[in-house]
């Protein structure tokens, strides 16, 4: 089965080909950073211009590098929500065009069910599986018992964890999109700086605004006494906290129900020292991250998640599918 999928939620303008929901033919990303790293964030307006402009090259350029012809794709498969509207839109009406055109079936698809089917194209799933989604906005504890079933535990109460990242890096000028950043600098610091109990007892929600505001006082009142915030310190200091909270939740979850499997997705899953710990402190079940290239924005992921969806339902949209900047994962 060859499925072409789109992606366009936030600031990525994505197209992919991808076979029997594994083996990715192409994965065209055309990243936006450059653009809205001068606003310190991503510009929804800007965004969805931008990928109006580069949509229809990603789509040939997709095309052309999987050498599949279009009368060959058995299914497209497009991000619907959530995200951006303005973004969404320009995926899902090129995705809607494209099937029409070519008289190709269509399924809308969950953009979180698409992070966590990245880690399909590595290894097949193996249930029940704990997931911990971790990206701009999103962070969730996961259970799946079978494919194309989640039930969430527990989620963010207020900010997702790569927005808590975001905002520290940018109290320090480090630039955007700032995860990537603390994380490398997180490598040269120690853990000088004392950090809130982000905990939240025995429950699996999660609450990352306690932290950030903590780190936003920490700075003003060092640069109000005149004196230097040591940023590798306050990024080591700030990711072992948000980790570990991350990893212990993760491991309470894994053992409460049994899982054979624990996977990490979003754009967070990219973070080495996250990765370090979970390999370290998760050693009784199957653990698989996600391939870097995977772990941000990508359509390719849409692709194999609407692949496991399509097997599990035989459902398809019809031409009124439309973006949905809200929308539950289920
Ligand atoms: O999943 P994603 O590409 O977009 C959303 O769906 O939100 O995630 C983007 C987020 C950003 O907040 C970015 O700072 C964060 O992922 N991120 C990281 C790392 N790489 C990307 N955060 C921490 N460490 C990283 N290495
Ligand atoms: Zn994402």
């Amino acid at each position: 089965m060859i499925i072409l999928s789109v992606e366009s939620s936030c600031d990525e303008t994505s197209v992919s080909i991808v076979k029997n929901g594994k083996e990715v033919l192409s994965n065209i990303v055309l990243s936006q950073i450059d653009i809205h790293s001068a606003y310190g964030g991503v510009v929804p307006e800007i965004a969805s211009r931008e990928h109006i402009k580069g949509i229809t090259m990603v789509f040939e350029q997709a095309l052309k590098e999987s050498g599949i012809d279009r009368k060959d794709i058995d299914l497209v498969a497009v991000t619907n929500g959530p995200g951006l509207i303005g973004s969404l839109l320009i995926g899902v009406n090129a995705a809607k065009a494209f099937a029409f055109s070519n008289d190709i079936e269509i399924v809308g698809v969950h953009h979180i069910a698409g992070h966590i089917y990245a880690n399909a194209i590595k290894e097949d799933l193996v249930f029940p599986l704990i997931c911990l989604v971790v990206s701009g906005g999103h962070t969730e504890l996961i259970l799946m018992k079978e494919h194309y079933d989640f039930v969430k535990l527990g989620e963010t109460m207020d900010d997702a964890v790569g927005e808590a990242y975001d905002k520290v890096a940018r109290t320090v000028g480090l630039g955007y999109p700032g995860g990537p950043i603390v994380d490398e600098l997180a490598f040269e610091g120690k853990l000088n700086y004392k950090m809130p109990n982000i905990s939240l007892g025995d429950s699996y929600n999660f609450s990352f605004s306690g932290i950030k505001s903590h780190v936003i006082n920490l700075v003003h009142n060092i640069q109000q006494r005149n004196e230097e915030v040591n940023i590798p310190d306050l990024c080591a200091s700030f990711q072992e906290t948000v980790s570990e909270v991350l990893v212990s939740k993760s491991i309470r979850a894994i053992k409460e129900y049994n899982a054979k499997m624990f996977i990490i997705a979003g754009g967070v899953a990219a973070n080495k020292g996250l990765r370090n710990k979970i390999s370290k402190r998760i050693t009784n079940v199957k653990v698989v991250v996600p391939l870097f290239e995977y772990c941000t924005d990508n359509a390719a992921m849409i692709a194999i998640a609407g692949y496991y969806q399509y097997l599990k339902n035989h459902k398809t949209d019809d031409m009124s599918l439309n973006g949905t900047s809200r929308m539950v994962l289920k």
